[in-house]
C-alpha cells in the first residue's frame, strides 16, 4: 500500500505521529485496486484522523483472499466496521468487494465528518455509510445489528476501552455466523488484558495463511479471525 503522503512505516507510536500529522488529502494507493481511494486525514478530528499501521496489513490480506476466492469473498454480505477512524478499510473493501449487499462504517460523533467526506470522495455514497458507534453503548441502529462481518483495524490500543470493546463485539455478534476480521499492532504489555477478557467470550484464530504473515509479524502486527464461542 503506498500513501503520497505519509510512509506507513515510519510510525511510531501514536503520541509521536500525532504531531507528524497535517490535515491533507491523498491518494492511498492499494495492491489489487484499479483505482487510489482518495483519503481526507486530519488529526483535529481525533486519533482517527489519521491512517494507522494496521490498515495495511487487513487490506493487503483481504486482497489476496478476494482473489483466493474467485472474487466471491463478502458477496451479498453486510458489514460494520468499528473504530473507523477515516473509514479508509471499509471504503477500501466497498470498492474491492462492489458485490457486498452493505458497508456501514462507524466511530465516534467526532470523526462523522471525516468519513462522511471521504464516502464522498470516493463516490461511494450508494454502498457506505457512516454511523456513531460509541463501544459501549447500547446498538439499536438496525444496520448496525446482524451484520455477517466486523472489521476492526487498530482498535486495541486504550486499556480502559478494553472492556467496552469487548462489549461491542457482543453487542454486534448476535448473529452466531458473524465473523470479526480483527488487524492488532503490540503496543504495550496491558495489550494482554484485551486478549484475556475476549477470549472468554470468542475463539481467536490466527490468520496463518497469509503470505505477508511473517513481515508484519516482526513490526509487532497480527491478523486474527474471530468468532462468539457457541453457548453452552
Ligand atoms: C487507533 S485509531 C484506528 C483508526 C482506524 N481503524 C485505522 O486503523 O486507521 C482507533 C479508532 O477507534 C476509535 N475509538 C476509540 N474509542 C472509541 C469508543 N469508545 N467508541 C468508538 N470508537 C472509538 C477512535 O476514534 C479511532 O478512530
Amino acid at each position: 500500500m503506498n500513501t503520497k503522503n505519509t510512509d506507513l512505516a515510519e510510525y511510531g507510536d501514536f503520541e509521536q505521529r500525532e504531531q507528524e500529522v497535517t490535515a491533507h488529502i491523498g491518494k492511498i494507493e492499494i495492491k489489487g485496486l484499479t483505482e487510489p481511494i482518495l483519503l481526507s486525514q486530519d488529526l483535529s478530528s481525533g486519533c482517527g484522523g489519521k491512517i494507522w499501521e494496521c490498515t495495511q496489513i487487513i487490506l493487503e490480506y483481504l486482497v489476496w483472499k478476494r482473489e483466493q476466492s474467485q472474487h466471491t469473498l463478502f458477496k451479498d454480505q453486510t458489514i460494520v466496521e468499528i473504530g473507523a477512524g477515516t473509514g479508509l478499510v471499509g471504503l477500501a473493501v466497498a470498492k474491492l468487494c462492489p458485490d457486498i449487499k452493505q458497508m456501514v462504517i462507524t466511530d465516534q460523533i467526532n470523526m462523522m465528518s471525516l468519513m462522511q467526506e471521504n464516502i464522498k470522495l470516493n463516490l461511494l455514497d450508494a454502498l457506505v455509510k457512516a454511523k456513531v458507534l460509541n463501544w459501549g453503548e447500547k446498538i439499536e441502529q438496525p444496520e448496525l445489528l446482524n451484520a455477517d462481518v466486523i472489521l476492526a483495524s487498530d482498535c486495541i490500543y486504550h486499556e480502559e476501552a478494553f472492556p467496552i470493546l469487548v462489549d461491542t463485539f457482543l453487542s454486534l455478534t448476535t448473529n452466531e455466523k458473524t465473523v470479526i476480521y480483527l488487524a492488532y499492532r503490540k503496543r504495550r504489555n496491558a495489550d494482554k488484558r484485551f486478549f484475556q477478557l475476549a477470549k472468554k467470550k470468542f475463539e481467536f484464530v490466527e490468520v496463518m495463511e497469509d503470505p505477508k504473515r511473517e513481515e508484519y509479524t516482526r513490526q509487532g502486527m497480527r491478523l486474527f479471525i474471530v468468532k462468539k464461542k457457541a453457548m453452552k
